[in-house]
C-alpha cells in the first residue's frame, strides 16, 4: 500500500500516541472548543462532512493511523506522520502519493492561538477533513504531481500562491454566504474573524489573479479568494499544468 518515497523517506516517523499526556489531550480539547463556534457557523459543508467522516474526536488528540484507515477507502489519502517541516521535493512527493505529511507535536497551552510552524492541530483539524472530499482530494494530489516535476524556483513560487490561496487560506461561496475551507482560516481565530468581520477583501477566485498575488506571511490577510465549487480549483490546477508544460506559467 505505501508508495516508495525517494525524497521523503527519511522524514517518516511513527506517531507515539500512548506518549501524549492527559494535559496534551486537554489542550487539544480546548483548541477544538475555542474554534467550535466559528467552525459551526462558517466552515463549508464539505469540511464539516469530512470532520465526521474521518472520525475526529473533540476531546482527544487524533490517532493518525485511525484517520488514515477511514480516509484511504474513500479518497486514497493517508495522514502520514513526519518529523517536521519538509523540503519541497519531499513535500510534493508525498502529496503526489496521497500521503499528507502530518506533524505529531502539539502547541503548548501558552500559544493556543499561534504557532510559527504547523503543529498537529493545524495539520489535522485544519487540513485533513477536506481530504475526505473527492474533488479536493484529486486536486491536492494533482498539485503535488505537477510540482514534483518542476525544478524552476520561480514557477514553484507562483504555484505556491495557488496552494496558499486555496489549501491554506481558501474561501468558498455557499448559498450566497462566504464560508471557509483553507486550513489557516479553519484553525485560526484571528484569520477567521478577519474574514467574517470584513477586514479582508473577498475576491472571486481567478487563477490569473491568484498567481499574481504574492504570499505575505508577516501580516493578516487583506485579500483572499472565494471559489464557487471545488471543481473550480480542480480545473484551475489543470489549466496551471497546461501553462507549466507550455513554459508560460
Ligand atoms: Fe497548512
Amino acid at each position: 500500500m505505501a508508495a516508495t518515497l525517494t525524497h521523503a523517506a527519511t522524514y517518516l516517523i511513527e506517531q507515539e500516541y500512548a506518549a501524549y499526556t492527559p494535559d496534551q489531550h486537554a489542550v487539544w480539547a480546548e483548541l477544538v472548543s475555542r474554534r467550535r463556534p466559528q467552525i459551526e457557523a462558517y466552515a463549508c459543508r464539505e469540511y464539516l462532512d469530512g470532520y465526521k467522516i474521518i472520525g475526529l474526536e473533540d476531546d482527544r488528540l487524533p490517532n493518525l493511523s485511525a484517520i488514515s484507515a477511514r480516509l484511504r477507502p474513500r479518497t486514497g489519502w493517508s495522514t502520514t506522520p513526519v518529523s517536521g517541516f519538509l523540503p519541497s521535493d519531499a513535500f510534493f512527493e508525498m502529496l503526489d502519493a496521497r500521503m499528507f505529511p502530518t506533524t505529531t507535536w502539539l502547541r503548548s497551552r501558552d500559544s493556543l492561538e499561534y504557532t510559527p510552524e504547523p503543529d498537529i492541530f493545524h495539520d489535522v483539524f485544519g487540513h485533513v477533513p477536506m481530504h475526505a472530499h473527492k474533488v479536493f482530494a484529486d486536486f491536492l494530489q494533482h498539485y503535488g504531481s505537477v510540482c514534483a516535476k518542476i525544478a524552476n524556483a520561480e514557477v514553484l513560487e507562483r504555484l505556491g500562491r495557488l496552494f496558499w490561496y486555496t489549501v491554506e487560506f481558501g474561501l468558498i461561496r455557499e448559498n450566497g454566504r462566504t464560508k471557509i475551507y483553507g486550513s489557516g482560516v479553519i484553525s485560526s481565530h484571528g484569520e477567521c474573524s478577519n474574514v467574517i468581520n470584513g477586514g479582508c477583501e473577498v475576491r472571486d477566485f481567478s487563477l490569473d489573479e491568484v498567481l499574481a498575488t504574492p504570499v505575505r506571511v508577516d501580516r493578516i490577510h487583506t485579500r483572499l479568494f472565494a471559489i464557487e465549487s471545488f471543481d473550480q480549483i480542480y480545473e484551475a490546477m489543470h489549466e496551471a499544468e497546461k501553462r507549466v508544460l507550455a513554459n508560460r506559467l
